[in-house]
């Protein structure tokens, strides 16, 4: 299909804007711009994974502290908003070291990859949201991936030191690089981007 809802199209825009900042580690950077290079051609095989779950009614009190705001994030925020009835949603339920309510206290929103609001499979464009004073599990995949924080929060790689980016910073994850995130006092909310099929 080569048509894109506004919707959709709004958020991509924004999304780009918040992984070119110099924020973000220069890999980050790199592979949020090969994700995005794809996106100029929509893709879409209609799956939806619309099924919500409990952490899902906690997305307004993620975005409300930004949502009103004349920045990029309060503008993510809006088209975030905007989009989700035709959010994919998904949670994870496996791995090490996960607080013990965190299958119930986070879930996962997909706007470009597979039962996103354009469901692909080249790219996943998404965020994760928590409930305060959450950890989710220790993970990795095969893609490359960056993701750009929102909100105060604390990442890990590869067993090091727990950090915070600082609002509008992220990580960069080389392939099969294991990493963690964990809430504080108030809801977590990051947006990540990975590239699922190498060209190279
Ligand atoms: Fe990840």
């Amino acid at each position: 299909m080569n048509r894109r809802p506004e919707n959709v199209t709004a958020f991509i825009a924004i999304a780009e804007t918040l992984f070119r900042s110099e924020k973000l580690p220069e890999a980050g950077r790199i592979v949020a711009a090969r994700v995005f290079e794809r996106l100029q051609t929509p893709s879409d095989d209609g799956a939806r994974h619309h099924t919500r779950y409990p952490a899902c009614d906690w997305l307004d009190a993620a975005l409300a502290p930004f949502i009103d705001e004349d920045t990029g994030f309060g503008a993510a925020a809006r088209a975030l908003k905007a989009l989700e009835p035709d959010l994919g949603w998904s949670r994870r339920s496996s791995g090490e070291n996960g607080s013990e309510n965190y299958i119930d206290a986070h879930v996962h929103g997909m706007i470009c990859g597979p039962g996103g609001a354009e469901s692909r499979y080249d790219v996943q464009l998404g965020f994760s949201l928590m409930l305060p004073h959450v950890r989710y599990p220790d993970h990795s995949h095969p893609p490359e991936e960056a993701y750009v924080l929102f909100t105060p929060g604390e990442f890990r790689q590869n067993g090091g030191a727990w950090f915070d980016p600082g609002i509008g910073g992220g990580i960069h994850n080389v392939r099969n690089n294991p990493h963690a995130m964990r809430s504080g006092a108030v809801p977590f909310l990051a947006m990540w981007t990975l590239l699922t099929k190498t060209d190279d």
